[in-house]
Order: C-alpha cells, then sequence, then structure tokens
C-alpha cells in the first residue's frame, strides 16, 4: 500500500500540508535550512533544541534561536529543560516568538544535557516527564509534540510506557526516533517500536530515524501507520532527497544547481549569523553539499582552508559559472523575508528589560 506523502494532517488544530517533516538538528537547523526544507517539500520544520535555561537568563544566542521567519510555517520550536515552571515560561516565549507549534525534547542523549535532568533522561523519570508536558500544556494554547528516543538503555522499551502518559498529559502529537539514548546514531532505527506505539495513542506519531529515500518512507509510513516521516541526516546539505522524497524529482542535481542552492543557504546563513559566526558554522556544509561524488574531494578540502566567505563564493562560481543564474532565479522566487524579528517579543521578556 502507497501511502500519499502529499496528503495533509494535523496537530492539534494546526493543518500540516505534507507528510514529510523536517528535523531538529542542533547545529544545522537554522532558518536557512527550515525555509529550504519547506520549497523543498516538507510540510513541517522545528527549530533545534533550544535551552530553557538559555531562555530564562535571556542568552542572547539562545533567544536568537527564537527567530521565526514569514514562510515558515508551520514551524515548531523545540526546547529543553528539567523544570515544568520553566519549561512552562520558556512555552510562552515561544507562543510570543510566533511558532505555531511547542516541541519538547525527550530525545537528545548528549551527557551535558541528560546529566541536568533533561532530555533523554526524562524517559527514566516518566512521572516528571508527565508533569512537564502538563506544565506546558497549560502554559500555551499552541498544540504541544514530544520527540523521544525508545528509551535510555539498549532494547528499552519504555516509549511504549512513557508515551501514553504524555498524552494523556496533554501531548497532541510524538514523534519516535526508535533509537535508544546509549546507542546515540549506531544501529538502526527499530520502527517496530513506531508501530506499536501508533497502536497505542490516539494522536498522531511521526517516525524518525534512517528515512533517505522515498521507498524508505512509504515503506516505514504503510507498515508503521505513523502520521509523517521525519528526515534528518539525509537532508544535510541535500534537499534534493527531501524533493525525491515527495516524488517531485528523481534525478541528480547538476553542479550549477548545487551551487546556487548552497550560495543561496551561505548568504542567508550570514543573514542570520553574521559574517563571523557564519564563517565557522557554514564550513560543515561544504562536505555535506559538494560530497557524494559530486565535486572531487580536493576541492571541499580546499574551501574549507578559505579564510572569508567571499573568496568561497569565488571558487564556487568559478567551478560552476552556470551557478549564477540559478542563484538569481532562486532569490527572485524567495517570498520577501517579513521577519518576525525579537524586538516584537514583549520587551519584558526580551533582554530581561
Ligand atoms: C547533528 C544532529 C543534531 C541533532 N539535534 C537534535 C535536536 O536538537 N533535537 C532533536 O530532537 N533531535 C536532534 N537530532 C536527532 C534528529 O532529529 C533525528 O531524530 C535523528 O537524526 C534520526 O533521524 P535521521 O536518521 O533522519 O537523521 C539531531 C541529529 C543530528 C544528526
Amino acid at each position: 500500500m502507497n501511502v500519499d506523502l502529499s496528503e495533509s494532517w494535523a496537530i492539534g488544530g494546526v493543518p500540516i500540508p505534507t507528510r514529510l517533516v523536517l528535523a531538529p538538528m542542533a547545529g544545522v537547523s537554522v532558518q536557512a535550512f527550515r525555509r529550504q526544507g519547506r520549497r523543498y517539500g516538507a510540510g513541517l520544520v522545528c527549530s533545534e533544541m533550544v535551552s530553557v535555561a538559555g531562555i530564562a537568563h535571556r542568552n542572547e544566542r539562545t533567544l536568537g534561536y527564537l527567530r521565526v521567519a514569514s514562510d515558515e510555517h508551520p514551524l515548531a520550536i523545540q526546547i529543553f529543560g528539567s523544570e515544568p515552571g520553566a519549561m512552562a515560561e520558556a512555552a510562552r516565549m515561544v507562543e510570543a516568538a510566533g511558532a505555531d507549534i511547542v516541541d519538547i525534547n525527550f530525545g537528545c542523549p548528549v551527557k551535558k544535557v541528560t546529566k541536568t535532568g533533561a532530555g533523554a533522561s526524562l524517559l527514566d523519570d516518566p512521572d516528571q516527564a508527565a508533569r512537564i508536558v502538563s506544565a506546558v500544556a497549560e502554559a500555551t494554547p499552541l498544540p504541544v509534540s514530544v520527540k523521544m528516543r525508545r528509551g535510555t538503555a539498549n532494547g528499552s522499551r519504555d516509549c511504549l510506557v512513557v508515551g501514553p502518559r504524555l498524552v494523556e498529559a496533554g501531548a497532541a502529537c510524538l514523534t519516535l526516533h526508535p533509537r535508544s539514548a546509549r546507542q546515540m546514531y549506531t544501529g538502526t532505527a527499530d520502527h517496530s517500536l513506531t508501530a506499536e506505539l501508533v497502536e497505542l495513542v490516539d494522536v498522531p506519531v511521526i517516525a524518525s530515524g534512517d528515512v533517505t529515500s522515498r521507498a524508505r518512507a512509504q515503506a516505514v509510513l504503510a507498515t508503521t501507520g505513523a502520521s509523517a516521516v521525519m528526515v534528518g541526516r539525509a537532508a544535510q546539505g541535500n534537499p534534493w532527497a527531501l524533493a525525491e522524497i515527495m516524488g517531485l524529482a528523481t534525478a541528480e542535481p547538476t553542479r550549477e544547481e548545487i551551487v546556487a542552492e548552497l550560495l543561496l543557504f551561505m548568504r542567508e546563513t550570514v543573514r542570520e549569523l553574521g559574517t563571523e559566526r557564519a564563517t565557522g558554522f557554514l564550513k560543515k556544509f561544504y562536505g555535506w553539499y559538494l560530497g557524494r561524488g559530486r565535486f572531487p574531494k580536493p576541492f571541499k578540502q580546499e574551501l574549507v582552508t578559505l579564510p572569508t566567505l567571499a573568496e568561497v563564493e569565488t571558487r564556487l562560481l568559478a567551478a560552476a559559472p552556470g551557478a549564477r543564474d540559478v542563484l538569481d532565479r532562486l532569490e527572485a522566487e524567495l517570498p520577501e523575508v517579513d521577519e518576525v524579528l525579537l524586538d516584537s517579543l514583549p520587551i519584558s521578556l526580551y533582554g530581561g528589560g
């Protein structure tokens, strides 16, 4: 049975136009990534995990993660923390920032996060996890979703116990990445657990993990009954994977298209992060865009050593001169960035003022 990926569905009252969701990824899911994801067929995009402690301290960089552009909707902003009260306050900030959905992270396996009682460690404390979801759901009228792992230990099935409790507490959607926290990203995602979770709850479930192609997306949707698939690593420097999954494209992009998308991504990232931060941030993207046999390895290595983005841009255009026309076309087609700036957040919440 083929599931139609172009079908719309909903989280709470929020309509999601396709069954493809772009994964939240720390250090990757900037606005430029999310807007690109929408252009290539994702029906829902998500911010990277945002620290509730950072929000509480009005940390400038943290607040930057709450920037929402008008063409990103529907958009989920993901928060992580361990205290219901602080999570509730952060949810109100997320709402004020203009997100459509508040997503809660119960999946992050990184020690720095789990040792504070946040992320995947909450799967070991279902009572506290439920208190958090309940506090967030009460704090905001936005639908609340939760993203989780199968459990912390290898072979754990805790998600099947915790998941239904979170729905009882007010979660309107669950995303399952069925690896254990201990596994990090090794092994494979066991989507038989996703199918079991779908049977247990009456809210939509999103399947995350190892979805890299249309065939795999169709198979996961058909065998799990999930409402949508989430795609992460396959979309890094490769929005064409999203188009392939949606059935919008089959051919590999041309070199000109690749360079044009990378240049657009660079320009948008500079606008978002400033030149200095963007210069370091972008380095990992060169390999992601130009890899996969698309450009010779020494070329990627050379780009990483160039000191300025202007030099990278010149070098890219020399390698694919036709990219300039493609880039002009892409820029002309982009909607105006009518950005909801942080200034529009309640002043008492922003900057401690
Ligand atoms: C670099 C990186 C950063 C990630 N950051 C987050 C995050 O901030 N929040 C989250 O819920 N999951 C995060 N994840 C997990 C992904 O959202 C996704 O569940 C996981 O990568 C499995 O999907 P994939 O096989 O499609 O990549 C991250 C994954 C990667 C590779």
